[in-house]
Parts: structure tokens; sequence; C-alpha cells
């Protein structure tokens, strides 16, 4: 089973989503390929709901509070999200830690809301082009994921996305051997924190720049169990054309 998941950011309203519901052909996606979409949360309301979807698809949520309620202006909450039919929370994604400022303790806190709520976290993780040109990447991709491993052992189910932040939005994809690469090295510490009947039930997704032309060759790296898809994701026909790719 691969997941594919689709990071829509801040595009889409409900109409758009609509629209993308009637163009996307689940039939042509294999059967072992789980679907998940992240619309912005005012999008995900309706398309949680639309009669249109496929019990296929899947809704997650793109951000989270940590608390379940109270005076923080613009949020929305894990039970929020839940009731209106996301069943994943994305959590750091590297928009939210370096656009927003979030913290690997932020993360660790959104990543207990999303467990408390029954939402499958996806914890995203990934180093920066000069965290990379140091010779950094394990350390800063271990020490993101150390942070939530406490509530990893917690969680029922969860996910991890490795996304490069140079390779997000960039067109630049990291190749499938640096991907393999990271993903080890995520797996061996899930391993260690988690014992192997856990760790391997933990997928690890590649995000950055994934597209129709290089989903398959990504798709078929070792430890490589599903794509974060950002851009390519506005399009039903590019993602399901990377939903079916490489099968
Ligand atoms: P991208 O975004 O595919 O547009 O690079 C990926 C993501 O941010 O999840």
């Amino acid at each position: 089973m691969k997941v594919i998941a689709g990071n829509w950011k801040m595009h889409m309203g409900p109409a758009e989503a609509r629209a993308f519901l009637g163009g996307l052909n689940v039939e042509a996606v294999p059967f072992d390929r789980q679907l998940i979409l992240f619309p912005p949360s005012l999008t995900l309301v309706s398309l949680a709901a639309d009669p249109a979807r496929d019990g296929r698809v899947r809704v997650g949520v793109q951000n989270i509070h940590w608390e379940d309620q109270g005076a923080f202006t613009g949020e929305v909450s894990a039970p929020m999200a839940a009731e209106c039919g996301a069943t994943f929370a994305l959590i750091g994604h590297s928009e939210r830690r370096h656009v927003f400022g979030e913290t690997d303790e932020e993360v660790a806190l959104k990543a207990a809301a999303a467990r408390r709520h029954g939402l499958v976290p996806v914890i995203c993780v990934g180093e920066t082009l000069s965290e990379r040109q140091a010779g950094h990447v394990d350390e800063v991709i271990l020490r993101q994921l150390d942070a939530v491993i406490p509530e990893l052992r917690e969680a029922e189910h969860a996910l991890i996305a490795y996304e490069p932040v140079w390779a997000i939005g960039t067109g630049e994809t990291a190749t499938p051997q640096d991907a393999s690469a990271a993903h080890t090295t995520l797996r061996r510490r899930l391993v260690d924190a988690l014992g192997p009947k856990k760790a391997d039930a933990t997928a690890i997704l590649y995000g950055g720049s994934v597209k129709p032309g290089n989903a398959a060759e990504l798709l078929s790296a070792p430890e490589v169990d599903g794509v974060l898809v950002g851009g390519a994701s506005l399009d039903p026909h590019s993602f399901a054309q990377i939903a079916a790719a490489g099968a």
C-alpha cells in the first residue's frame, strides 16, 4: 500500500474542490494506493461531506492548534477538524515551521492534540538547503523526529513526511537515492524508539516537487512508502497520474 497525499496549501475554495472531485478519475488509481487530500480548512467542511467524494479519498486538515478551544483568533482545533470529517492532520509542514515560526515543541503539542481526537498525524520533517550543504541532514531530521517520539509511542497510527525544504515548490527534487537515504535514517530511529512492528507500520512519505514525470521512480525507491504532493495535486489529472505511477 502506497500513500498518495495532496497538500493544497492556500489554494482551492469549495467550488474549485467540487470541480476537482468531478475531474478525479479514482477508477484509474490502483486499489493499493491510499489517497488523502489536505484542503484549506474552509474547503474541508464541504469536501468531506461532498457526495461526489469517492470513499477511497480521505480528507485531512493542514494545521491544527494544540488546544481544543479558546481565545486563539484564526485557529482551528483538532476536535473541530474531526467533527468536519478530517481523519488526518498535517503537522509541522515546512511552511508552518519556516513561514510561521512553528517550533519542534509546538509540533509535538499539535501531534498530541491530533492523537487525543483520533486524527492520524502526518509529521513533516526536512532540512533547508544550507543545512544540507553543511552536511546536517540527519541531525536536523532526527531532531525534528525525536521531538514527536513520545507522541508516536502513544499514537495508534502515524505517518512521517520527509520534505527537504529546498525541494518544496522549487522544481528541485531529491534524487530517489537522497530520499531513500533520509527515509532509512528516519526508519532506523523509528525502529529503535518504537520497535520494529510499529516502525514498519509507520509510512514515510517523500515530498518536494513530486510530479507525474518523477513519481514512479520516487515511489519505487527503497523505504519510500508514498508521496506528499503540493503543486501537482491541484490538478485532478496530474494527481491521478501520480497516484497510478509505477503501479
Ligand atoms: P510541492 O509541495 O510538491 O509543490 O513541492 C510539497 C509540499 O509542500 O507538501
